[in-house]
């Protein structure tokens, strides 16, 4: 049985590591591949997801080959986690078993650093399977073979970019468990709206649940709401033009809602119907039937961050999202008479 081992700490699992396993199957002619998920990477400060997450995600992919396994041996390693610590282990307990150890460029062009290298490549092979077209130089024993390029990386995913390069199954877990999602906001907002969009996000939690309503669902209505709120004029005006020119005969204060709910589904995969409608209608609040419209609405222009005493609105909406929805209308547009 030749086994291919793919290590990494799959913070998340993408479509490029998914490439090198099928590389290891077709190239390499392996039997089986093992994805090997890290305890913690030696070679980086980073604090990764936690191993209960960064499996789950692996498991999902697990089904895409019957061929694919994953090989918890590192993760239940206590401390910091050596290869060759593993590839003893693993020669102890699978005698009858070849390994092939994949590796990336990267990897290979920082292997003097790895503990041991010398006696890592004299116990099984190492293969780098080249993601860049240009096969790298190296000093040990190590095949190099060909993958085409597949640009992405895990940290950029993290970023919320490239999230088409994440398996579907793997990008619902990660919007059900809400990780990396709060950084995919910081990437593109001010601190200072940023700071906002969780604190609306967490009041459309509250009011959602308060009103037997989806708290997820309103979760990600807040926390996306402004997203398109820092583009700049000429980006925005191209998003207009494309999706909706009739609407730009509203100022231009009030596009980021449009613009957004184009954005959530398009580059950040959130395709329900109620999320981008809430989002849509959420500078103007001029829909007054759906519940998680009346939400954001409210819970934009109640955010205690906004620094006058909201509580008696918020509470209203807690209460009854319709009632409370039309008294922070009306305070709104008092409020906007005001000013005039
Ligand atoms: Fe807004
Ligand atoms: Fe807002």
């Amino acid at each position: 049985m030749k086994v291919g081992i793919i290590g990494g700490s799959f913070d998340p699992i993408h479509y490029g590591h998914i490439q090198i396993a099928k590389t290891g199957l077709q190239k390499l002619h392996c039997d089986e591949i093992w994805f090997m998920p890290t305890k913690s990477t030696p070679l980086k400060d980073r604090i990764l997801t936690s191993d209960v997450h960064r499996l789950a995600m692996i498991q999902r992919v697990m089904a895409y080959d019957p061929r694919f396994h994953v090989c918890t041996l590192e993760m239940e390693r206590e401390g910091k986690s050596y290869t060759i610590d593993t590839v003893k282990t693993l020669k102890q307990r699978y005698p009858d078993h070849e390994f092939v150890w994949m590796i990336g460029n990267d990897q290979l062009t920082q292997f003097d650093q790895w503990r041991e290298p010398e006696t890592l490549t004299s116990l099984i092979s190492f293969v780098c399977v080249d993601r860049d077209g240009q096969l790298a130089k190296t000093q040990y024993p190590i095949q190099c073979i060909h993958m085409e390029a597949m640009p992405v990386s895990s940290s950029e995913i993290r970023k919320g970019n490239k999230l088409n390069y994440v398996p579907y199954s793997v990008l619902q877990y990660i919007y059900e468990h809400r990780l990396y999602i709060e950084n995919f906001i910081a990437e593109r907002e001010t601190q200072h709206r940023y700071k906002h969009s969780v604190s609306v996000a967490h009041l459309c939690e509250e009011m959602a649940l308060a009103n037997g309503l989806d708290g997820q669902k309103a979760y990600y209505i807040g926390l996306f709401h402004d997203i398109a709120k820092n583009m700049d004029k000429i980006h925005l005006e191209q998003w207009m033009d494309a999706i909706c020119p009739e609407n730009k005969k509203w100022a231009i204060p009030v596009w980021h809602g449009f613009v957004g709910s184009e954005i959530v589904d398009r580059i950040f995969y959130l395709d329900d119907p109620q999320i981008k409608n809430a989002i849509y209608h959420h500078v103007l609040g001029d829909d007054h039937r759906d519940p998680y419209a009346m939400i954001v609405f409210c819970a934009d222009k109640t955010d205690p961050l906004r620094g006058y005493d909201s509580t008696h609105l918020i509470d209203l909406c807690k209460a009854d999202i319709y009632q409370g929805f039309w008294a922070v209308k009306n305070e709104n547009d008092k409020y906007l008479e005001e000013g005039k």
